[in-house]
C-alpha cells in the first residue's frame, strides 16, 4: 500500500524478445500456463502452474520455510476471506486504490501513475486529484490510444476483490495475508508465553483487482504470498537480542538520497546502515538482513540484488521504515520482490478499536500493558519463481539447438533423470531397479525413448541437475558402476553403484562439486 516511486524502465525490443521467449519456453515446458483459463480466452492476471513450474514453486516454498524457520518464525494460516470489518479496521477499505483517468472520446481508462511518471518523473509527487488534472492540462497529455482528450476527473479503482459469506454479509479476498495475521495476536501471546519478541508467517493466496495486470506471474490478481511478522516491545527495537548476529554483515543499500542525485547502490556494513540513519532500529536492521538472505537462499545471485529505501512521502500510510528488496530480470530490469515495513503499533491499535477487543501483551516484569510494534518481511513466491526462470533460462546456444535452464542444483524441479543407455532388455531392467532405488529418496524421472543425446537435452532444458546412465560397463564390471552426467559442465564420472545415493544427496546439496567426484 505504498505510492510506487520506482524507477520504471522502458520495455525495449531486446527485452521483449527474451520475454517471448522466455514465456514460450515456460508454456511448451510445462512451467506455467495462461492467462487462465485459456479454453475461454483467458483472463488478465491469472496462471496456472505447470508440473515443472509447480514444483519450482514448492522448492521456492521450501527454502522459505526453512530459513524462517531456522530465525524461529512459526508458520500460521489464516482464512483467505474475511468480513468487510477487518478491512474498514486495516484502512485497506477506503485507502487501497488506484487513481485512474478516462479518454473522453474511446472511454479507455489508464492508470496515473503508469500514465505519466515514466515521462514526466515530477508528477511522482503529487497528492491530490487537481494537480494531476491540472499538470494533464498545462502538458496537454492525450489518451495514449487515440488522442482525444481526458475526462476531466480522476476516479478510484478499488483493487479489493469482494465476495460473499452465506446469504449476504459483505466480504473480501484479502489482499494481504498480513492483516488476517495481527488477528490472533491474544493467542500467539498465549502459545509464545508471554515473550517480548516472537515471529509467524504465513504463505498463501492473496488477491488485488489490479486495472491492468502486467508483466506475466509478476503482477497477477490473484498470487502467493509470504509474509513473516516480527512482534517485538517497543523497547527491545534498539536492544534487540540477533542483532550482534548480523552487525557486520554487508547489504547492497540503495538509500533514496542517491536515488534522488542518481548515483548507485553501495555495499554497507549494517552496523555502518544504522550510524548513518539508513535504519531506525536494530530490529529492522535484522529484519531486513533476514529478507536479504532469504532471497539469497532462494538462489538469486548477489549481484542481482539490490535493496531500494522508499522515499519519506513514498511509504504506507502505516510503515515508519520502509525498504524494498529489487531484483535484476531481463524481462524487465529492476523488479520489486519484497518489501520490508516497521508497521509499529498500528494494525494492533486498529484492530483494538475496531473490534473492542484490546490487542495488548502482558510484561510480566513490570505488571504493565503494552502493545507490541510489528516488523514486516512482506513478499511472495510468485515472482522470485518468476526472476529464477529468468535469469537461468539460457538459450545461448541457439544455433545449436540448445536450450538449458541452469537453475541451482538443489531448486531443480526434478533433479534426477535415469537413462538405460539404449532401448535393450538387460539396461531397461538395471535403469528400472535403479529408478525404484533412487525414487525412494529423490524426484526423479525414466526415460527410455529416443537417442541418449537427445535425452540429455530434453534434461538440461528442464533444469535436471543429473543424469544417470546404465550401460554395458554397469552390468559387465564389477565392482558395479554407474555415470553421472552434469547439466552444466557436460562431464561424466563413473562412480560405485553402492555409493550413488551419498554421492547424489551431496551433489544436490551442494556439499561436493562435480569436479571434486573421481
Ligand atoms: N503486507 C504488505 C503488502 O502486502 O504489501
Amino acid at each position: 500500500m505504498s505510492k510506487d516511486k520506482k524507477v520504471k524502465e522502458k520495455p525495449t525490443d531486446s527485452k521483449k524478445e527474451f520475454l517471448q521467449d522466455l514465456t514460450s519456453f515456460m508454456q511448451v515446458k510445462g512451467f506455467v500456463w495462461g492467462p487462465s483459463p485459456e479454453i475461454y480466452g483467458g483472463s488478465a492476471g491469472f496462471y496456472t502452474y505447470a508440473p515443472l513450474g509447480k514444483l519450482l514453486k514448492n522448492r521456492v516454498e521450501e527454502i522459505i520455510r526453512k530459513t524462517l524457520h531456522t530465525q524461529e518464525f512459526f508458520e500460521v494460516e489464516c482464512p483467505i476471506v474475511m468480513e468487510r470489518k477487518v478491512w474498514e479496521a486495516s484502512g485497506h477499505l477506503s485507502g487501497f486504490t488506484d487513481a485512474m483517468i478516462t479518454c473522453s472520446k474511446c472511454n479507455a481508462t489508464f492508470r496515473l501513475d503508469h500514465l505519466l511518471e515514466e515521462k514526466y518523473p515530477e508528477s511522482k509527487n503529487f497528492k491530490k486529484p487537481e494537480q494531476y488534472l491540472t499538470f494533464i492540462k498545462e502538458k496537454d497529455i492525450k489518451c495514449p490510444n487515440c488522442q482525444s482528450d481526458f475526462k476531466p476527473e480522476i476516479k478510484k479503482h478499488d483493487l479489493m476483490m469482494k465476495t460473499k459469506i452465506g446469504i449476504d454479509q459483505e466480504a473480501y479476498n484479502r489482499p494481504e495475508t498480513a492483516t488476517t495475521t495481527y488477528l490472533p495476536f491474544l493467542r500467539f501471546t498465549d502459545f509464545f508465553r508471554k515473550k517480548p519478541i516472537f515471529g509467524v508467517f504465513q504463505i498463501g493466496k492473496a488477491f488485488r483487482n489490479e486495472l491492468s495486470p502486467r508483466q506475466h506471474i509478476v503482477r497477477m490478481r490473484e498470487f502467493t504470498q509470504a509474509e513473516a511478522q516480527l512482534f517485538i516491545k517497543k523497547e527491545l527495537k534498539n536492544e534487540f537480542p540477533k542483532y550482534k548476529t548480523i552487525e557486520n554483515d554487508v547489504l547492497p543499500l540503495w538509500d533514496y538520497k542517491k536515488q534522488e542525485k542518481n548515483q548507485k547502490p553501495e555495499n554497507n556494513k549494517i552496523k555502518d546502515a544504522l550510524v548513518k540513519g539508513f535504519f531506525k532500529s536494530q530490529a529492522y536492521a535484522w529484519t531486513i538482513t533476514i529478507a536479504y538472505k532469504l532471497f539469497i537462499n532462494m538462489g538469486i545471485p548477489a549481484d542481482k540484488i539490490r535493496l531500494r529505501q522508499h522515499f519519506p512521502d513514498e511509504k504506507a500510510f502505516y510503515a515508519d521504515d520502509a525498504w524494498d528488496v529489487e531484483i535484476k530480470t531481463k524481462s524487465f530490469g529492476w523488479i520489486e520482490v519484497c518489501g520490508v515495513h516497521d508497521r509499529t503499533d498500528y494494525d494492533l491499535k486498529q484492530h483494538s478499536k475496531h473490534s473492542k477487543i484490546e490487542l495488548e501483551a502482558f510484561d510480566e516484569a513490570t505488571g504493565k500493558k503494552y502493545v507490541p510494534h510489528v516488523l514486516e518481511i512482506a513478499f511472495g513466491t510468485d515472482r522470485p519463481v518468476f526472476a529464477l526462470l529468468d535469469c537461468f533460462y539460457d538459450k545461448k546456444e541457439k544455433e545449436q539447438g540448445k536450450t538449458t535452464f541452469k537453475i541451482p542444483y538443489h531448486l531443480s524441479p526434478i533433479p534426477l533423470a535415469i537413462f538405460p543407455l539404449l532401448k535393450k532388455p538387460e539396461l531397461i531392467d538395471k535403469a528400472c531397479e535403479i529408478y525404484n532405488k533412487l525414487s525412494k529418496g529423490f524426484l526423479c524421472v525414466y526415460d527410455e525413448s529416443g537417442a541418449i543425446g537427445r535425452r540429455y537435452l530434453r534434461a538440461a532444458e528442464t533444469g535436471t541437475a543429473f543424469c544417470i546412465t546404465i550401460d554395458f560397463d554397469t552390468l559387465e564390471k564389477k565392482p558395479e558402476t554407474i555415470t553421472i552426467r552434469d547439466r552444466d559442465t557436460e562431464k561424466q564420472v563413473r562412480v560405485k553403484t553402492s555409493e550413488l545415493k551419498e554421492t547424489l544427496r551431496a551433489l544436490i546439496g551442494g556439499e561436493k562439486k562435480f569436479s571434486e567426484l573421481k
